[in-house]
């Protein structure tokens, strides 16, 4: 069975930044308690002439140029994304855009999750011996819908996007993973759409209803978060026959850096060995992931042959864990 190796990574880099002081000034909050309830100082957002397609686009033509791998040779683009362009989906945009024409492209949503689910999908195809060279991007413009009067969400997102390239390879780096999903919990973080009724002909209405801005209940998602993300993690390393202790690297979602503390904790990883870019990004959704991994290994903290334990939580809820050696 062909085995699974991480070869490159990217990321887009938004100019425009907001910084917590300033947006205090549209909603009522301050950047003390921003700071000290998340550890968010700013998050980037998109310019209005930047799309989910482009951030995309960018981050994964970033991710193969590392790779030294051609746009051409890629098999499989996974999008992980809850803000498409287009409801039918963005990945095929990526696609002629990156280049990719041997590619096949497809959004697969699981809100914040969308990185380590879209990563384990991908490596299943590679497994399968379908695929030889698959990109999985994670992006979001979560500032699209995101209520700016509403103080206690808007302080938190971000936008952003992130890509890894995936090969096949004889020694499998995915070393375990586990996915859970709960969807009794759904109505704790929505991004909803909300039909209206528009009567069509006769006795028959069709919907003509919107999105609505997202909605959390911060509380319940922070509890569900501490919870269950060391759980999934002991999970994914009981799979790969690990421990904790042989972790060099956590990087989990950026929700909240009490939540990154308090994970860390329960698993008794030093705060050092866990990667953080809270206080410049935010929470960017599914880019979370891919973008924290891939200033890591820019900066020369991620090396090759290091082991990270990745975690991907949120609306569905869902959340999932893997265990990946990089390089
Ligand atoms: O990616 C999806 C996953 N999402 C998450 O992981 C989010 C998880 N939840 C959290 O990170 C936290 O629950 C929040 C950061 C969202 C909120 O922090 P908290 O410590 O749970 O605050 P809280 O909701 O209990 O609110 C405490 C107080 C309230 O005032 P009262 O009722 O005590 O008078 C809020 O009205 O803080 C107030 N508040 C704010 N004050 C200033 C809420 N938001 C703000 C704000 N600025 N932005």
């Amino acid at each position: 069975m062909p085995g699974v190796s991480l070869v490159g990574s990217g990321s887009a880099c938004l100019t425009v930044q907001l910084s917590n002081d300033i947006l205090s000034q549209r909603v009522d909050t301050s950047d003390e308690w921003i700071s000290a309830r998340t550890g968010i100082r700013q998050r980037h957002i998109a310019a209005p002439d930047d799309s989910l397609t482009t951030l995309a686009t960018e981050a994964a033509r970033h991710a193969l140029t590392m790779a030294q791998v051609g746009a051409e040779e890629v098999d499989l683009i996974l999008l992980a994304t809850s803000t498409p362009d287009d409801l039918f989906g963005s990945a095929c945009r990526v696609q002629v855009a990156l280049g990719a024409t041997r590619a096949v492209a497809f959004d697969l949503t699981a809100a914040c999750s969308g990185f380590v689910f879209a990563l384990v999908t991908a490596a299943q195809y590679i497994r399968t011996g379908v695929f030889k060279t698959v990109v999985v991007i994670g992006a979001d413009v979560l500032s699209r819908w995101t209520d700016w009067d509403d103080r206690t969400t808007c302080v938190l997102f971000g936008d952003g996007a992130g890509a890894v390239v995936l090969r096949a390879c004889e020694r499998d780096r995915l070393l375990g993973f586990e996915l859970c999903s709960d969807g009794s919990l759904n109505h704790c973080l929505n991004l909803a759409y909300h039909p209206e009724a528009v009567p069509l002909v006769g006795d028959i209405s069709v919907q003509k209803g919107g999105f609505a801005p997202i909605t959390m209940n911060g509380r319940e998602v922070y509890k569900f978060a501490v919870s269950r993300v060391p759980e999934v993690i002991e999970k994914a390393l009981f799979r790969a026959s690990l421990t904790t202790a042989d972790i060099d690297w956590m990087v989990l979602h950026q929700a909240n850096q009490r939540i990154l503390d308090a994970v860390a904790d329960r698993l008794g990883v030093p705060l050092e060995r866990v990667i953080s870019n809270m206080a410049r990004h935010g929470n960017t959704s599914a880019a979370s992931i891919p973008l924290a991994l891939d200033e890591a290994i820019r900066a020369g903290k991620i090396q090759p042959g290091d082991l990270i334990a990745t975690a991907g939580f949120g609306a569905g809820l869902t959340w999932g864990a893997a265990i990946v050696e990089w390089g």
